[in-house]
């Protein structure tokens, strides 16, 4: 378990899923999350469960927990590039009543130290859209900057939107948090 000031992280386990399928079909968080992930189609719980219990390959996936040990989210990374040890990241606080409390920035924070000191990655990638100010703010607390914009990338609930392109280089995080 991997401790933060307000959040931990956490396999995912079996019972988490039914919560994860609550989020999966819950349309204002699919909303924020834009399509990336969660997907906008609507997944059932079995899907979801080997997508979350079986994992792949690919893709690493940690539960967020508060101080209560109550699952407020998820997070993870993929897109491992080994030479240039570099992986993309995503996070979702599926439990509304946690938006804009810190815990998002929390759990980025204690997920990041892990990336950077355990896995040794140099590097961290991430996208959002250019409407998700509450996560691009939350990014930026946690030390990523833009880098990059991609013109009308992202179909959000029938409008074409600009998707935003965030980096953090290990050096910056360390500078920033510490070990
Ligand atoms: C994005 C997300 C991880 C951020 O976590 P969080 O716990 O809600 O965010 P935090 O409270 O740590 O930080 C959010 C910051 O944005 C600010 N903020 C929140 N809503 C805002 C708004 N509408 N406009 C401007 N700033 C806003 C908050 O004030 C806070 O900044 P501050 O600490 O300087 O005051 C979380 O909201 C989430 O998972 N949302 C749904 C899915 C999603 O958007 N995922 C990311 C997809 S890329």
């Amino acid at each position: 378990m991997l401790q933060g000031l307000k959040t931990f992280l956490r396999t995912v386990e079996e019972n988490d899923i039914d919560t994860i399928y609550q989020w999966y079909n819950d349309q204002e968080v699919n909303f924020w999350s834009s399509g990336a992930w969660p997907l906008n189609t609507l997944q059932s719980k079995d899907q979801i469960a080997v997508k979350f219990l079986d994992g792949s390959p690919d893709i690493y996936r940690y539960s967020i927990l508060d101080e209560n040990d109550h699952l407020i989210g998820t997070i993870g990374f993929k897109e491992l590039n080994i030479p240039g040890r570099s992986a993309t990241i995503y996070i979702v606080i599926g439990d509304k009543a946690y938006w804009g409390k810190g815990y998002g920035t929390d759990a980025l924070i204690v997920f990041a130290r892990f990336l950077f000191t355990q896995w040794n990655f140099h590097r961290l990638s991430l996208d959002t859209w250019d409407e998700n100010i509450r996560a691009i703010k939350a990014y930026e607390k946690v030390g990523f900057k833009v880098e990059g914009r991609q013109r009308e990338a992202r179909y959000v609930l029938g409008n074409y939107h600009d998707a935003i392109l965030m980096g953090l280089l290990s050096s910056e995080f360390l500078a920033l948090h510490g070990k």
